[in-house]
């Protein structure tokens, strides 16, 4: 029981020297919320595992069961045990990203003859993106709408660090982001890197507080 937090993005956290951070804007906010909820929690990083897509096979539609062997079933059975669930993903190309779609699609197979395992489940929705408008948020909360899944308790959108400031190349390239920003560059300094908006973590603080409260009058009643 207690809170599991997924971040579906590919980067773990990463801080330069003095603690400015580098990568892992979804996990950095995902973590955050858990830590500052009071309850219990359990995180999962979807970096590095294997999730197909939903195949069509239906094969899931006699028992609500997906007969894919990869590691979907060990996060959806952490999903039905946990109170709530802090669901964290990037905006790639205005979407969301390839395994964030993959897992979220695989829920497919909870909803058959009304079987909707997920139902009432609390979650809270987190998107990292640079900038620039996405359908991010609107495919997460309609994929849990489609579970009958709570309405979010909270969503935060964080301004997310372009890959091309830890590329190795970002200073010159005029392709990337860091020179779209900043120009040319001879180094990629501290007061170039993007920050998460201190404003942010105020707001990930009230839904973090929030999400406890939720949590604790769950698990009295
Ligand atoms: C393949 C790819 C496509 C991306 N497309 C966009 C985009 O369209 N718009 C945007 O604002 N950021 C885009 N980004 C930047 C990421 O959203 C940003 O780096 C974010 O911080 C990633 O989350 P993370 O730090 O948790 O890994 C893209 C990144 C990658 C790798």
């Amino acid at each position: 029981m207690g809170i599991l937090g997924i971040s579906a993005s590919g980067r773990n956290v990463e801080r330069n020297e003095e603690g400015f951070l580098l990568k892992g804007v979804t996990e950095e906010l995902v973590k955050y919320i858990l830590k500052n909820s009071g309850e219990q929690f359990e995180y999962v990083s979807l970096k590095g595992k294997n999730i197909m897509g939903c195949q069509g096979c239906l094969k899931c539609a006699g028992d609500n069961i997906c007969v894919q062997n990869d590691d979907w079933a060990e996060l959806r059975d952490k999903m039905f045990e946990a109170d709530a669930v802090v669901f964290g993903a990037p905006n790639y190309y205005g979407a969301i990203n390839a395994v964030g779609h993959a897992f979220l699609e695989r829920t497919f197979s909870l909803r058959h003859r009304n079987g909707f395992a997920l139902f009432g489940k609390a979650n809270v929705i987190v998107i990292a993106d640079a900038d620039g408008p996405n359908h991010v948020e609107d495919y997460i909360q309609d994929i849990f709408r489609s579970n009958y899944m709570a309405p979010p308790i909270g969503i935060l959108r964080s301004e997310g660090v372009a890959q091309c400031y830890t590329c190795g190349y970002g200073e010159k390239c005029t392709s990337g982001a860091v020179v779209d920003s900043h120009g040319l560059l001879d180094e990629i300094k501290n007061e170039h890197l993007p920050i998460i908006d201190p404003d942010t973590y105020k707001r990930a603080e009230i839904i973090a507080i929030r999400l406890g409260e939720i949590v604790r009058k769950m698990n009295k009643s």
